[in-house]
Parts: C-alpha cells; structure tokens; sequence
C-alpha cells in the first residue's frame, strides 16, 4: 500500500511562499498556509488549502514545516516561541527564504534542539518558475529527511539537486549564485546610465547585451577549468585587452558624468592581476580575488 502523501506547512505567503504553497498543492499534497498579513491566503483557500490562525496552529497540522519568509530573523521570531517550540519535536522543517551559511547553522542546531528534522533550500528562480522544469532548488541538511520528502521536492520543479548532510551547503551556493545576479543587474543598470548619460537607446543596450550574453554560459565554462586548473593561459579574454578597454570606458564615463565606481573598482582588480603576472586571461583575477590571495 502507498505512503499517504505528507502534510505541509507553508508559513510565509509572500510572492515565492505564494508559488511554492500553489506548486505543492497541484502535487495534491494536503497544505495548511500561514501568513501575517491574511489576505494573501484567500486565493489558496479558495484552491482548498486550510488557513491557519496562527504560526502555532500551522504547525501542528502538518508533517513538514515550510517557511518562506522575508529572512532568518523574520524566521526566528515566528518560531522561536515557546508553544511553537514545544510543537516541533517530529516534524521536519524547510527553510526556503535566503540566508547566509551563519544563520542557516543557527536554525540547523535550534531545530534540530526541539527534536525536528532540518532541511535547507535555496529556491534559485523567479517565482513564476516554480513548479516548472526551469525551477532550480538546491536543498542540503538531514538526509534521511530529504530522502523521506522527496516527492515534495519534486513537486517544485525540475532541476533539483541535493548536496549532502551539511545544511549550510545550499546557502553557500545560493549566496555565491546571488552575489553574481545582484552584481550582473548592476553591471546592466549602470551601463544603461552610461547610455542615458548621453542620450543614447536603453532599449538598443538591452537588446545588443542580451545576445551578448547568451554568449557567456561556455565562457563560464571556461573559466571553472582555468580556476580549478589554476592555469590562465587561454586567449579567449583577454586581461591586458580587458584593462585598456575598461580604462578607456571609465573615462568614457566620467565625462558623461555617471557615477564609474563598480568600473574603477574592477579596473583595479584587473590592473592588481597584471601586475602580479597571474596569467593572460581574465579569469586570472580569481588569484586576486580569492581569500587565500596574499
Ligand atoms: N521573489 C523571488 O524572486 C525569490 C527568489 C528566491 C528566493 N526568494 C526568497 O524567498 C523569501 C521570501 O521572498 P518573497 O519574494 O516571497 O518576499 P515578499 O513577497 O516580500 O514576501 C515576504 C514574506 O515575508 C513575510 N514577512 C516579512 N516580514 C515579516 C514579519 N516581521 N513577520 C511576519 N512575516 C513577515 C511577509 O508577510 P506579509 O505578507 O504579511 O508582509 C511575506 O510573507 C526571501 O528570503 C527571498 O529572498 C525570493
């Protein structure tokens, strides 16, 4: 005879609690949801999702806990009470919102206190993507506990990767991935500045690094064999072309009068590599860049 499919928690209904409370619900998994401001569970209860009163009340309905809330200390504060607490023993908790490898630790060993089993992960996608096979998750934490639920994971979407016992793991991961997208969309926004700077078409920008970077997933393949090689031979980018063009455009951007601090910067890293003759390409600056660099 079949398992009965797990119940769920889902604590926190904001835009991504919101798609991973309806993802598990097309799974026909049985989910109670919790949110502070109610009005965000209507559309789910309608969909037949039990609303709960409160994070206590959510909690002893369901075989896993999910939160998805804004932050660990949002997290901490809903659950580190006592008749929450005294709920927990039994029951597996996952923890979806982002979190730096520090807090996910903490969270690991306070769960794991109450006699819960911990399970981390890092939803890498938009929300309109979970649920599809473009959703990525990467969960790390009590095996047994993944192994158990994971049908539930499955339910989110279609690139799930589990990396082991240490629950840390996704959010070093999920913090390095961010640290790239946060700088990527800046990288984009400041050259359109650069373009408005002198009147020139955004949408032309966006159009012309969109094909650009299409381009740039083998590029990043590249560049992890000449990391992990620690050879920076390859002629594919050039440092010492990087340099000049990127000195020529912080001062392309200093006349238009956009603020070239994120150019400076990089320019400074590029020229610090050179200097150190740590190879022609500029993946190079990973020895610059990296925490055992002296
Ligand atoms: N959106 C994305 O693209 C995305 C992608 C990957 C990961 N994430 C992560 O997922 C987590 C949630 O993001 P989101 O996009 O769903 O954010 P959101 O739409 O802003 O929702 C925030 C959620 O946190 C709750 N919250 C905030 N402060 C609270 C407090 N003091 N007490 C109780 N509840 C509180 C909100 O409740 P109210 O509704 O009452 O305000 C809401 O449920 C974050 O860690 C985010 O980084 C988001």
């Amino acid at each position: 005879m079949n398992e009965p499919q797990p119940s769920v928690a889902m604590i926190g209904l904001g835009s991504m609690g919101s798609a991973l409370a309806a993802a598990v619900m097309a799974a026909e998994f049985k989910v109670t949801v919790w949110n502070r401001s109610p009005d965000k569970s209507e559309a789910l209860a309608a969909n037949g999702a039990a609303v709960a009163q409160s994070v206590g009340e959510a909690v002893s309905q369901a075989d896993v806990v999910a939160i998805c809330v804004r932050g660990y200390e949002t997290a901490n504060t809903l659950v580190r009470q006592a008749d929450v607490a005294a709920l927990l023993n039994g029951k597996t908790v996952v923890q979806l919102g982002n979190g730096v490898p520090a807090e996910v630790t903490d969270a690991e060993q306070w769960f794991t206190q109450q006699g819960a089993s911990y399970l981390d992960a890092s939803i890498m996608t938009f929300p309109d993507a979970v649920g599809t096979d473009d959703c990525q998750v990467l969960v790390s934490g009590d095996p047994a506990a993944y192994q158990r639920y994971q049908s539930l994971f499955a339910a989110l979407g279609g690139d799930i990767r589990f990396l082991g016992a240490d629950a840390a793991a996704s959010a070093v991961i999920n913090s390095s991935g961010l640290a790239f997208v946060y700088l990527a969309a800046h990288a984009f926004v400041s050259a359109a500045a650069m373009c408005d700077a002198v009147d020139a078409p955004i949408d032309l920008l966006g159009d012309v690094v969109a094909k650009f970077t299409a381009q740039m997933p083998a590029m990043f393949g590249e560049y992890v064999s000449m990391i992990e090689s620690g050879s920076y031979d390859s002629t594919s980018l050039r440092l010492a072309s990087g340099a000049e063009n990127l000195r020529a455009i912080a001062e392309f951007g200093a006349e238009a009068g956009v603020n070239s601090d994120l150019i400076t910067t990089a320019l400074a890293t590029f020229d610090q590599a050179a200097d150190a003759g740590h190879g022609t390409n500029l993946a190079a600056i990973f020895e610059t860049l990296r925490a055992k660099a002296v």
